[in-house]
């Protein structure tokens, strides 16, 4: 299923941090959303979510238009968010953590909770010997598979990930990168915010770059390349 932003304004209060940005994912995709600090790509993604009232513009997912839908609505049709900074329930258990992304399941949804914890546990098999090690005890990388094997607790059509491998040794990175990998194979329409150059150029479907709130440069694949990717990172 496609996700479509069509020309979005939002912000926080009287400050307007997107101005009519646009873009689409696609099913099988890994769109990649890169830009400076502060150039407004966690609010893009809290947007779509329904974290943030939108003032302008609007957001479809395939036919439906989603643009007034509260972040539980959007969930239970399919979206999933995990968040900059993980954002766990650092109190409760690997377990319950899990439990709290399974009562955001979708409504549609044919599976068991048993299957769809079988399922994020043969993905991430560390977190399978840490069931009840409250959330805030584990390692960086593991809370990364946490958040994320929530998240895919609501077997998401369209999956934002913002800044996954951030602060992340390489070899977990790379992990993450190849359940990235295998998720959109598998049909889902990945959304990435992304700093690093070469997890972009080995994931990336397609690119958009976003200055200031507004869309600087959409990039193609054959379009991504190291020098190009370097020069709009400002690395
Ligand atoms: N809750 C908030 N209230 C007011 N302003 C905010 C809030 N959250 C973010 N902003 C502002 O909105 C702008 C965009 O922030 P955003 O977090 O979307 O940037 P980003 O591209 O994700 O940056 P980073 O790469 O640092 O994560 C920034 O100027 C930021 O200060
Ligand atoms: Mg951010």
């Amino acid at each position: 299923m496609t996700l479509v932003v069509h020309a979005i304004d939002a912000g926080y209060g009287a400050v307007r941090v997107l101005h009519q940005l646009g873009f689409s994912a696609r099913a099988g995709e890994v769109t990649c959303i890169l830009g400076r600090n502060g150039a407004g790509k966690t609010t893009t993604l809290r947007a779509i979510m329904g974290l943030l009232p939108l003032d302008a513009g609007a957001v479809h997912l395939g036919d439906e238009d989603i643009s007034a839908l509260p972040a539980s609505e959007t969930a239970s049709r399919g979206i999933a968010l995990v968040p900059q900074g993980r954002r766990l329930f650092g109190a409760l258990s690997v377990s319950e953590n899990l439990d709290v992304g399974l009562m955001a399941r979708r409504a549609s949804s044919t599976r068991t909770d048993n299957d769809i914890r079988e399922h994020v546990l043969t993905l991430f098999p560390r977190l399978r010997e840490r069931m009840k090690q409250r959330a805030s005890t584990l390692s960086g990388g593991e809370q990364q598979m946490l958040a994320t094997a929530r998240a895919l607790c609501i077997e998401p059509k369209v999956l934002l990930l913002d800044e996954p491998s951030e602060g992340l040794q390489p070899s977990i990175a790379a992990l993450l990168r190849d359940t990235t990998r295998q998720l959109a194979e598998d049909g889902v329409a990945v959304v990435l915010v992304e700093q690093h150059i070469d997890t972009v150029l080995a994931l990336a479907d397609k690119a958009i770059l976003i200055e200031n709130g507004r869309l600087e440069k959409s990039l193609a694949k054959d379009q991504l390349d190291a020098t190009v990717l370097s020069r709009h990172l400002g690395v």
